[in-house]
């Protein structure tokens, strides 16, 4: 898929653009607080109607406006879609094929997967980083897994709410049933995410270090796989977990290990290694969900610095050519060593060609 037009109103610093993209690289060039964030960011609300920095969705509307103005056109397939939203004080309306819709119905109807510099936290992080990871991408792609967390969000806070107010055994038991069943949906989803991601991941890193790395993702669970697994543990833990308060298990405490050559990434791995891992981990979503939709998603990147050796951000234009479209955002048009389909040159939220 890819997008072939955008328009925006008060986005941001952008008063009005309209922009249309080619299949292939789009450079997003520009200095330091020009608006190339911004623009990633409008291109990845298309897909998921959320920013990943906004604190709220009203932070995206322009200064001095009232409303933000954000449309796309989807090229997927064959066909087109237009993608509409506005975004106001009081909420966001979305529209796919000029229909309302609910946020949930619009969600992956355009895919994007967007890289940032935030991402190095994803390795180096704490543990609800990488599980936050975890529940975006699966939520984007999988219904079941989004309704299965979003309940699972709620009996763990009745649950914890049970644990401490000392509730009895026979109240807690309903929550427990619950919890273990939506637990176990999720850790399956996610270890099976982990092992599909994996060849990808690691094909991804070879590249980038020349087969002089070996890295390696594991799910790691605190718990059984199995709902009587994850029940048999909740009764092993309850002393435990009834003195703490809390829900000690599930996956709400799970983790994924990443490792280079046996060691903790998190721990022991150089910025360039952290830096490398985390594009490579964006990589590799991008090719598990090209294999898995049968359709390449777009993918973002914010943006390419000079932290990785050339060999490296070379590297990056090649991958990239597997995805249908692509954008990348550079403060220097040098750092970028191939060509592209087309450059942008973004300038206190004017857009120049070229
Ligand atoms: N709601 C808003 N209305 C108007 N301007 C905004 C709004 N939100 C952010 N800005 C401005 O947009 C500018 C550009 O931000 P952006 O993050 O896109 O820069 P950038 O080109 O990615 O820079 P860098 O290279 O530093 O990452 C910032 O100076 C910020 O003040
Ligand atoms: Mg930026």
């Amino acid at each position: 898929m890819f997008i072939r037009r955008l328009t925006l109103r008060s986005f941001r610093n952008f008063e009005e653009i309209r922009l249309e993209f080619p299949k292939g690289i789009t450079l997003i060039k520009g200095g330091n607080a020009q608006g190339k964030t911004n623009l990633l960011e409008a291109l990845h609300f298309l897909s998921t109607f959320k920013s990943l920095r906004a604190r709220e969705d009203a932070d995206m509307i322009n200064y001095g406006a009232k409303k933000a103005y954000i449309r796309g056109e989807i090229s997927r397939e064959g066909r087109i879609f237009i993608i509409e939203s506005y975004i106001s004080e009081e909420g966001k309306s979305v529209k796919v094929d000029y229909k309302f819709r609910k946020v949930g119905e619009a969600m992956g109807k355009c895919v994007s997967i967007l890289y940032r510099d935030e991402d190095k936290d994803i390795i180096r992080g704490e543990p609800s980083l990488r599980r936050d990871f975890l529940d975006e991408e699966l939520s984007l792609i999988f219904p079941r897994y989004r309704d299965a967390l979003s309940s699972f969000k709620k009996v763990l806070a009745q649950r914890n709410a049970l644990l401490k107010m000392n509730a009895s055994s026979g109240e807690l038991e309903p929550w427990n049933q619950e919890f273990a069943q939506l637990s176990s949906i999720l850790i399956k989803i996610r270890e099976e995410f982990i092992t599909d991601i994996l060849p990808y991941f690691q094909s991804v890193h070879s590249q980038f270090t020349e087969g002089k790395e070996k890295t390696s993702l594991e799910y790691l669970r605190t718990t059984g796989r199995e709902k009587e697994e994850i029940l048999e543990d909740l009764e092993k833990a309850e002393a435990e977990e009834r003195e703490k308060g809390m829900s000690l298990l599930g996956p709400q405490r799970d983790d994924i290990s990443i490792k280079i050559d046996s060691m903790n990434a998190r721990y022991f791995a150089s910025l360039g290694q952290v830096r490398t891992l985390a594009l490579s981990l964006r990589l590799a979503q991008l090719l598990y969900l090209k294999n898995l939709l049968g359709d390449s998603p777009v993918f973002l990147l914010d943006d390419l610095s000079s932290d990785l050796e050339e060999e490296r951000r070379k590297r990056v234009g090649e991958i990239l050519k597997l995805a249908e479209q692509s954008f990348v955002a550079t403060t220097q048009r040098e750092l970028f060593p191939l060509p592209a389909s087309k450059e942008l040159t973004i300038k206190k939220g004017t857009v120049l060609e070229n």
